[in-house]
């Protein structure tokens, strides 16, 4: 990981407290500017959907050339939308990782050579603790009190993951305390999306076509892991684990036990068809029993999320949940894990639909109480595809 370092010649008593973030992680190129962690004056982002749905998922080189593409407009715009100046801010803030190799260096280079020219702070951001910080900033934005120790499921295309979050002198400190032992949840939305002939990201599309469906119409058992036994000393840690694969798996099962190949197949053309198809279009094209087997699909995730995420924060004792990423723009899934915290007096809170998936104000957030710390990025930051956040047990 990019050692830290504190530049004491450079004065973190905020000035205006503005911070430029920028996010080229994935699929869309963002800049935001935000004040004091608190406040968005600006979030641009350009998604790349249009150019990764041909091929259902994100070609990483198309993802490189884009991002070089659209990285200055993009800041510019975020700064003028913002009405603040290069010279205004007070540092800059990037994601290092995890994602794409080649993606994340875009932002990074660009970052790191503003920052360089303004003479201003470089902040490296986890793109993980940035969507944990979607949540954060908007509650500061509403004035809502998110009490920690928090636990955070950050549910995305790339992740699954449970964080035991808390704070100390406002530095963040996080436990990985789940995870998915082979695909993502937004993954798995995704792949079945796919293998239905729908639309991508295929997310939006289950979750609109699955409030046509009976959630009971298949019935997806639950998803039990056998648990290695923890070792002596794990064994105050417990792991809360995720798989979806099988479930994938299930779902192809099902289209090809009861047939449903001719209707994928003449789905899947007549969208590619049309201009820029929409959910709408698609539900037009589902029969009752497609549009069952996406409801149950649905609801065998959510409640694999819903069963597990409960089970961690009893056992760890928290008293918030923070549920961000992706998948967490998903209405279903906001419904039933508002409906089970209230039950269990717990706090929950979701990120707007703007900030659940990959933008850059998130970044610019995260990086606030590293800003207040002095903790910068050496001129040696480079991308970390697979940068873990906080410790591992
Ligand atoms: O956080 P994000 O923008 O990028 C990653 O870091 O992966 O998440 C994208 C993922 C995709 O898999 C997409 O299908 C999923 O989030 N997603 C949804 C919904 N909106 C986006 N999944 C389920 N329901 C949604 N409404
Ligand atoms: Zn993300």
């Amino acid at each position: 990981m990019q050692q830290q370092s504190s530049q004491p010649e450079v004065s973190t008593e905020a000035k205006s407290g503005l911070i430029l973030g920028i996010e080229s992680s994935c699929d869309e190129t963002s800049a935001a500017v935000v004040r004091r962690g608190a406040q968005v004056l600006s979030n641009v982002v350009a998604s790349q959907i249009r150019t990764h749905a041909r091929y259902g998922g994100v070609v990483p080189e198309l993802a490189s050339r884009e991002h070089l593409e659209n990285i200055i407009p993009v800041v510019r715009a975020a700064l003028a939308e913002a009405n603040v100046t290069l010279e205004q801010l007070d540092a800059i803030a990037v994601t290092e990782g995890p994602g794409l190799a080649g993606a994340l260096l875009v932002g990074i280079m660009y970052a790191k050579g503003l920052a360089f020219a303004l003479g201003k702070p470089l902040i490296a951001v986890n793109h993980l603790e940035g969507h944990i910080h979607a949540v954060l900033l908007e509650a500061r934005e509403k004035e809502q009190k998110i009490s920690a120790p928090i636990l955070a499921l950050v549910v995305s295309g790339g992740h699954t993951h449970l964080y035991l979050a808390q704070t100390r002198n406002d530095v963040w400190s996080y436990r990985n305390v789940g995870k998915t032992l082979d695909d993502a949840a937004g993954e798995a939305f995704d792949k079945v999306a796919k293998l239905l002939g729908l639309g991508y990201p295929g997310g939006p599309w289950m979750d609109a076509l699955a409030q046509h469906g009976d959630a009971r119409a298949v019935p997806f058992g639950p998803v039990n892991i056998k648990q290695k036994p923890y070792r002596e000393a794990d064994a105050q840690t417990p792991r809360f684990l995720f798989s979806f694969s099988g479930l994938k798996t299930a779902v192809l099962r099902y289209v090809e036990a009861h047939g449903l190949q001719a209707r994928i197949a003449a789905r899947r053309e007549a969208l590619a068809r049309m201009e820029s198809p929409s959910p709408k279009e698609a539900l037009a094209l589902c029969d009752p029993e497609t549009l069952g087997l996406i409801a149950s699909f649905q609801r065998a995730v959510i409640d694999d999320l819903l069963r597990k995420t409960m089970a961690a924060a009893e056992s760890l004792h928290v008293r918030s949940l923070v549920i961000s990423g992706g998948v967490a723009a998903n209405s279903e899934l906001r419904r039933r894990f508002t409906q089970e915290a209230a039950k269990r007096g717990l706090t929950v809170a979701f990120p707007s639909l703007a900030l659940s998936t990959d933008n850059a104000a998130m970044i610019a957030a995260a990086a606030w109480p590293r800003f207040q710390a002095g903790s910068f990025a050496t001129d040696e930051l480079s991308s970390e595809p697979s940068l873990a956040l906080g410790s591992q047990r």
